[in-house]
């Protein structure tokens, strides 16, 4: 049997009742652009989060745009953020015309490495942007000691990580602003592109609001030049018929990583990534004979793993077991293959590979298993029987 990367069937076709009737709603409302359904949307999500204040965007890439937008950060500033990420999180810092400052990651949470962030501080720092990678928050007291020193902004990227926690709270409620993510293969996504931002600072959420609507306050009197930022009203009420089924997400996620870990850990060459030394330190579980390291969850972490993502230890030793699993029917994926300071339209920045050892080198080795939370056991049983054979060949 194929086991597939994603089946975004499975979680939409069990509420498919429920959408249609919120997809009848909005049809017949003929209230299309801002307006109730996105106000309660907005309303659950905040209550969900425990954000003072929460605004539906229409992508997680625009919330971090919007974020920046609404800290006034441009020309001559600069933002440190990792380099082994999705675009997105850099794209928009080069957007509004500042400079990403790319930093190195921890190789256990694959998140930002501060001890690397702290030596790339100039007086141009204005912000730092943590991303909380494949569904676990990255260091975030340290994160915002670092930018109490500095006076930065903390825009953190919770594309991946909504639900996941950070002793106790919520990723994306720590700093100035959190954005999310709601692109259809998220824990919570959209039946399309949707976004949303979390703050606690009411005078930030009065300005991405109105830079959400181009700035326009009120109705065509624009005092800041803003954009088309908004969330549909028909995504808001598709996303309010799947964000009480959240929690049950999440679990079946938890339950897809701990078999998991549990079946291969038994395997010849296989070791869990040493989480109990924290952030920062290192991996330090590999030796001549490790060939998979896999991930884990930092005790104080509430992993909501978006993302299952493993290394793997060898030259050339990624694609085999890449292309082994996809003979035998079984996607995986790679995220993500080329750092950040090293693609193509950065080149102007003059990142070399070895200026981030860690980016460099887990860009070579990651890859991730199917973990979508309806996936059952038998075929994460499958995958694993799979990756045995390969190791044993
Ligand atoms: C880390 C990260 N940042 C930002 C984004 C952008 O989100 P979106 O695709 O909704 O624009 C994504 C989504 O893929 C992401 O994974």
């Amino acid at each position: 049997m194929n086991v597939n990367l994603l089946d975004l069937k499975a979680q939409n076709g069990a509420l498919e009742p429920e959408l249609q009737e919120a997809f009848l709603r909005v049809l017949r409302s003929g209230h299309f652009i801002l307006g109730p359904e996105l106000d309660r949307f907005e309303r659950a999500l905040s209550e969900f989060t425990g954000a003072k204040h929460a605004l539906g965007v229409s992508s997680g890439t625009d919330a971090i745009l919007l974020a920046l937008m609404a800290l006034e950060i441009g020309p001559g500033d600069e933002v440190l953020c990792p380099s082994f990420t999705f675009f997105a999180t850099a794209g928009c810092v080069a957007r509004v015309g500042a400079k990403p400052v790319f930093v190195d990651s921890c190789p256990v949470c694959f998140n930002l490495d501060l001890r690397d962030a702290a030596r790339r501080i100039t007086p141009r720092t204005k912000a730092i942007l943590p991303v909380h990678l494949f569904g676990q928050a990255a260091e975030m007291d340290g994160t915002l000691a670092l930018a109490r020193r500095h006076g930065l902004r903390v825009i953190e990227d919770a594309a991946q990580a909504m639900g996941a926690t950070y002793r106790g709270r919520q990723a994306g409620t720590l700093g100035d602003f959190g954005t999310i993510s709601f692109f259809p293969t998220k824990n919570l996504g959209a039946l399309g592109d949707a976004g949303a931002l979390l703050t606690g600072d009411t005078a930030l959420f009065e300005r991405v609001k109105i830079l959400r609507v181009h700035g326009m306050d009120p109705k065509y009197y624009h005092r800041v030049i803003g954009g088309n930022f908004r969330l549909d009203a028909l995504q808001a009420a598709l996303l309010s018929v799947k964000l009480p089924h959240f929690n049950g997400y999440t679990a079946g996620r938890r339950r897809n990583a701990a078999l998991y870990t549990e079946r291969l850990a038994q395997l010849p060459g296989v070791q869990v990534a040493r989480a109990e030394k924290g952030c920062g330190g290192k991996a330090g579980v590999e030796d001549a004979a490790t060939r998979l390291v896999l991930p884990a969850a930092y005790p104080h972490n509430g992993h909501i793993w978006n993302q299952y993502t493993l290394r793997v230890i060898g030259a050339g030793r990624r694609a085999a077991l890449r292309a082994y699993l996809a003979a035998r029917g079984v996607g995986s994926e790679i995220y993500y293959p080329l750092p950040l300071h090293e693609q193509a339209c950065f080149a102007h920045l003059g990142g070399k590979p070895e200026d981030l050892p860690w980016a460099h080198r887990l860009a070579g080795e990651v890859m991730s298993l199917p973990i979508y939370p309806e996936l059952p056991a038998e075929q994460i049983e499958q995958v694993c029987a799979v990756i045995g054979d390969f190791l044993r060949s």
